[in-house]
Parts: structure tokens; sequence; C-alpha cells
């Protein structure tokens, strides 16, 4: 299309929406971030106390949720606080979530209309690269040690303990690594960023660099 699309994916905790809010910044792009959605329809289901590993009940809860969130899309809805969506619960029922097929087109539908809609825009989140806009303008695929995502995590959020953080962190990697739906795996044509031993201001410039040769 004609449309500017950054994708930026990578592991938990990798500094993706960090990196993304400082691109949409510099270069005027609408920014979503994609793993809100799965973390909004995890939070549903322990709401509603629907097993996460229901398939079909998961299924019917997610076109229930688009349904009741017409214009204001469940994207971007703000009925959600961001640390209720970030609150440990979530973290440990998401990727089971995210793991099945009919869920992960509705949310690809959902995301590709957003998109559409914007002339500019930077997504973050773990298949946009790969499978929502496989032509998109900038790829970008950031990644650490886990041990170096989970510190800078536990800074952010002080009320985790590494231990915790650092579990979590592993095991998010792994299912979304190896589920058999569109799995955590860098683009061939990503721009590959290990930022391990990176500030945030040399990642960022990085970005932005290649932003400015392809954009
Ligand atoms: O990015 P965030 O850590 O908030 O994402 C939460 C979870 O949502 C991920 O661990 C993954 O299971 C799922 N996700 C996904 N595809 C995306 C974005 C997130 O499967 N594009």
């Amino acid at each position: 299309g004609v449309n500017t699309v950054v994708a930026v994916d990578g592991p938990a905790a990798a500094g993706k929406t960090t990196t993304c809010l400082a691109l949409a910044r510099s270069f005027d792009l609408h920014y979503l971030e994609s793993g809100r959605t799965y973390r909004i329809i995890a939070f549903e289901a322990i709401q509603r106390k629907i097993p996460v590993e229901n398939t079909r009940k998961i299924t019917g809860l997610c076109d229930e949720l688009i349904t009741e969130s017409r214009s204001a899309t469940l994207l971007t809805s703000d009925r959600y606080e961001p640390e209720t969506l970030r609150a440990t619960p979530v973290n440990v029922a998401v990727s089971t979530v995210a793991k099945i097929a009919e869920v992960r087109q509705r949310v690809t539908s959902l995301i590709r209309l957003w998109a559409g809609a914007q002339t500019r825009c930077v997504i973050e989140g773990r298949d946009i690269g790969t499978t929502i806009f496989p032509a998109a303008t900038v790829k970008f695929y950031l990644t650490a040690r886990p041990e170096v995502r989970a510190m800078r995590r536990v800074r952010q959020e002080r009320a985790a303990s590494y231990e915790n953080v650092l579990g979590d962190v592993i095991r998010r990697d792994e299912a979304d690594m190896s589920r058999a739906s569109s799995p955590l795996v860098p683009a061939e044509d990503a721009i590959r960023i290990d930022t391990s031993e990176l500030t945030f201001e040399q990642v960022v410039s990085r970005m932005t660099a290649a932003c400015r040769n392809r954009g």
C-alpha cells in the first residue's frame, strides 16, 4: 500500500514500547501496541472465569468484545488501566490466549483495519513484520538477553521481583516462539538489534537512522 508502516517485533520486555514511542514522536507516526489487545482478551477471560484453554469460548469472547466495542475499537479502548493489563494473572494467561489461531485471525483483521485508516504508523508486537504487514516500510526485531530484559523491567516497575519477571519473560518467550500460528520469529528482512549492551539512546538512534534511509 501507500501507507508507511514501521513494524517493531521482538520478545517480552525488549524495549519495544519505549523505542516505538520515540519513533512516533520523531516521525509523527500513529502508535499501536498490539499486545494490548491480547491482554484485554486475557483480562476479560479471567474476569468472566472463562478458562483460557477453552478455544471455543475464548474465540466467542473475542467476538463479543469486538462487537461490544463498535466504533471505539478494541485495539485502542481506554476502558482498561495499563497496570491492570500488566498484572501477573494477565501475564500468565496472555500467551495461551494468543496461541489460538481464531483469536489471532480476528486481531490481525482489527490491526489491518486500524492501520488502513492511518497514513503513517508504528506498530509493536510479535508478528507485525512476518504476518500482519509482510510489506512493512521498515521492520525491526529488538531483542536482548533475558536477564537484561528482566532487570530493565524491574527498574521500570518497582513492585515486581527480579525472579518473577525473569520467569515470566522466559515462559512467554518460549510460548510465543513455539506456537503454530504466527510464532515469534524475526522477519528475514528485519533489522535485528540486540540491545543488551546498548543504551536507550543508541537503540533509538539506530532505529531513527534506518527509518530515515527507508522511509
Ligand atoms: O507486547 P506484550 O508483552 O504486551 O504482549 C503480550 C503477549 O501478547 C505476548 O507475550 C504474546 O503472547 C501476545 N502477542 C502476540 N502477538 C502480538 C503481540 C502480542 O502474540 N503481535
